[in-house]
Order: structure tokens, then sequence, then C-alpha cells
């Protein structure tokens, strides 16, 4: 019963579609009609600028951690990272935006900071390297799931290997479009980097 009750609180908490909320309030955009038309903290950055663009990002991010981190506070007995998947599917696929969302990273991250704060260190050390590296953002993420399931091979926890793996596959599935534009050569890199 308890999963059930967090599983519907983290879907709930991660269809809340940030970039959506700021993009129409604060800029009356709907940031799904503009740049790549993903509802995301990188589309955010693209459409709506710097700051706002850190406003979804870190919003996003929380959601990921708000899930997770209430059943911990409360010493509720469910695993937070089980509970931390349906933040992030409530993310891709947000009952408050008709289930077109984002591309799992953000609120990816957010899980992982939510319980393994060390893992999240290496998975932003991990993405701006590559960031720097590629200009890429979409790659940049993509490699940072595939490293984040490394790592957890390392720490050798079998929990947190299956939820980070489950999350990389998301990853990879919803940058479906991004992977053709990086073999077609037509996908934009940053250039603030
Ligand atoms: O976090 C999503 C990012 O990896 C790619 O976003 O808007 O460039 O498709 P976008």
């Amino acid at each position: 019963m308890n999963y059930i009750i967090f599983a519907i609180i983290a879907y709930l908490i991660g269809s809340i579609p940030f970039g959506l909320i700021v993009g129409k309030l604060g800029f009356k955009i709907d940031i799904r009609e503009h740049g790549s038309g993903n509802l995301g903290g990188t589309n955010s950055f693209r459409v709506l600028g710097f700051k706002a663009g850190l406003l979804v990002t870190g919003s996003d991010i929380l959601k990921g951690t708000a899930a997770t981190v209430l059943p911990q506070i409360i010493n509720a007995e469910v695993n937070p990272l089980v509970i931390g998947i349906f933040a992030v599917i409530g993310h891709m696929y947000p009952l408050f935006a008709k289930f077109k969302g984002g591309k799992a990273v953000a609120t990816s991250g957010g899980v992982i900071l939510g319980v393994n704060p060390l893992l999240f260190a290496i998975m932003l050390g991990t993405f701006f390297l590559m960031l720097y590296l590629t200009k890429y953002v979409s790659l940049a993420s993509m490699v940072t799931g595939v490293v984040t399931v490394a790592v957890s091979i390392i720490f050798r926890e079998t929990g947190l290997l299956i939820v980070t793996s489950l999350m990389t596959i998301f990853v990879f599935y919803r940058h479906r479009a991004n992977i053709k534009r990086i073999i077609n050569k037509t996908e934009p890199k940053i250039t603030w980097m």
C-alpha cells in the first residue's frame, strides 16, 4: 500500500511541467512550440534564456529529489529509488501537460541526489566534462547515463544498478531524435562553453 501511495505522489510531483509554467507565466511562450519542442531544461535555456533555463532545470532536478526524500523523512517502508522512478515517469509523461514531457535527464539526476549525493556529484562532473568536450547537451546526458550505470556497478549496489539502468534506458529512448540528429550532424551545439 505504501508503495502505491508514494508512487502516485512521486508521479504527480514529476508531472509538474516547470518548463511550461515558467514559459507561459514569465514569457507567454509555450516552449513546446519552439526550439527542440522539448519540455525540459535545455529547451528552456534555448528558448527562454539563462535565468529561466536555470530555474526550470533546478526545479526539474528537485522534483526527483523531493519524491525520494519525502519517504525517507517520514521513515516510510519503501525503497526511495523505486519511488523516484515514478517521478521520472511523471516528468516524461506528465498528467498536467497532455503526457508530453521531458527527456528524463534532470529528474533522474534529482532522484540520485536524493539517495546518493556522491553519485550525483560524479554525474554532474561527467555531464559538464562531456558538454565541454562535445558541446552537445544530449550526448553529454546520454554518456552521463552510461557512466552512472558503470559507477553503480563499481558501488556494488544492486538496487542502484537496476534503477540507474532503467533511467539510462529512458534517457536513450527519449533522445531518439537527438541521436538521429547527432549522426546527421544537425544536432545544435551549445555556444557558451
Ligand atoms: O535534457 C534534454 C537534453 O539532453 C536535450 O534536450 O531540447 O536539445 O532535445 P533538447
